[in-house]
């Protein structure tokens, strides 16, 4: 199932500068043009020394720009053209030397030329030396970018191409695709500070058992990421999981009911929105064998004890202004079942996902959930669980603006 993410059908240009780094951005560039966006890529005449134009042409799919008047080239206004169609405008890797010409407005081959003239968001990914990245005049040129309006990322430290340490390293993909991401999101969840609980939770019988259920994280996940790249303060509050947390969120890891109810209570009342993704255990075994129990008394020993319904008390302590958000794991009547607990634990709003489905619920990569408030209910299409997200907050905002 292909949804349009962020970044499809965006202009991306991409600016490549003199660094050996530059042929680790060749796999930016084909994740972004895989990403159905319309990369087009201006390299300098020292990036040239490192990559070829004919790598990024094949990867984009597009014609490379370089000289600022290549008569070659469809545009002869390219430095202009380039500069005012796109939607963001990225250099990576920035050397020294392309950071001190745009902190002094300097206009003398194309990509600067395009930087002056780009009306989109800028985003700088340096990568040079340790040394020239802390040299004083690298770093006022930096924070002169940074007074422009320009992002700068830091990069990386660790071992460089010159065999020496520090800081200076070209930032992994991972790292840079959400800078662009959230460069191409609307930040209409700028003053929000989110907390989403997501995955399982283990109730442990023994050193050895527990008892748990087939949440793997994705959809919470998922709800952060985006909230994420849509501008919000994001905590995120997770059971076990074995797949990677969205990048620039607090992380907080829990294994039991009660650790994620104390965590989430605690987060819960100082943020305006909560979102409970997670799938609680509703029991746990009444007492823990601190040694294996023999597998003859196992029968004997399980006996279940209650856990906190944190929803229900999320409910209870919810502040004027907040906005509250459980799911529902159902398999039938569906909407009987969300609306009963829209209104016994005090929600705005309750996605209500059926779990008996094979292309929704727990550990797939999409879902199909029905949205409940107050007012009514929508039928969500069945998508991938990064849109299924992007739609619930959709409906949260809708909610603020009530
Ligand atoms: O993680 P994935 O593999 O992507 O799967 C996603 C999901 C199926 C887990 C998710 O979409 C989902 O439905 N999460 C809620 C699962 C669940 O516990 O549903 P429930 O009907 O049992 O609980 C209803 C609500 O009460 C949930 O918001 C749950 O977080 C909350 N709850 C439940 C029990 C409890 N003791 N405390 C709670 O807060």
């Amino acid at each position: 199932m292909t949804v349009a993410s962020v970044f499809s059908g965006k202009n991306i240009v991409v600016g490549i500068t003199g660094s050996i780094a530059a042929f680790k951005v060749a796999g930016w560039v084909s994740d972004l043009a895989k990403e159905e966006s319309l990369v087009s890529v201006v390299m300098t005449e020292s990036a040239k020394k490192f990559v070829t134009p004919l790598t990024f042409s094949a990867l984009s799919g597009r014609e490379v720009f370089s000289a600022m008047f290549d008569q070659t080239s469809g545009s002869s206004m390219a430095h202009i053209d380039l500069g005012r169609e796109a939607d963001l405008l990225v250099i990576a890797p920035a050397t020294a030397n392309t950071i001190a010409k745009l902190s002094a407005g300097l206009a003398d081959d194309l990509l600067s030329t395009a930087v002056l003239a780009a009306r989109c968001n800028v985003i700088i990914f340096p990568a040079m030396n340790s040394r020239m990245y802390a040299h004083p005049a690298t770093q006022a040129n930096i924070l002169k970018l940074r007074n422009l309006g320009y992002m700068v990322v830091e990069p990386d430290c660790g071992t460089m191409a010159c065999k020496e340490e520090g800081a200076g390293r070209l930032v992994e993909w991972d790292v840079a695709k959400e800078y662009l991401a959230s460069a191409l999101s609307i930040q209409d969840l700028k003053k929000e500070r989110i907390v989403v609980t997501a995955g399982p939770t283990r109730e442990a019988i023994d050193p050895a058992r527990f008892l748990s259920n087939r949440s793997s994280g994705k959809m919470g996940f998922a709800l952060a990421r985006c909230a994420r790249r849509r501008g919000a303060e994001v905590v995120l509050i997770s059971g076990p999981s074995s797949i990677e947390p969205p990048l620039g969120v607090k992380v907080i890891k829990v294994d039991s009911a009660q650790e994620m109810c104390d965590a989430t209570l605690e987060e819960a009342a100082h943020s305006s929105i909560v979102v409970k993704a997670a799938a609680v255990a509703d029991y746990r075994p009444t007492t823990f064998s601190s040694q294996k129990v023999k597998k003859e008394n196992i029968e004997s020993n399980l006996t279940l004890a209650k856990n906190p319904d944190i929803l229900y008390l999320l409910g209870q302590q919810k502040r004027a202004g907040q906005i509250l958000v459980g799911f529902a794991a159902e398999s039938q009547n569906l909407l009987a079942e969300g609306g009963k607990k829209l209104d016994k634990k005090n929600l705005d709003l309750i996605a209500v996902n059926d779990i008996s489905s094979s292309q929704a619920g727990f550990e797939v990569d999409t879902n199909q959930v029905v949205l409940l408030d107050k007012k009514g209910h929508k039928k969500l299409p069945l998508t991938t669980k990064h849109h299924t997200a992007d739609l619930i907050l959709n409906k949260i905002i809708e909610l603020r603006e009530l």
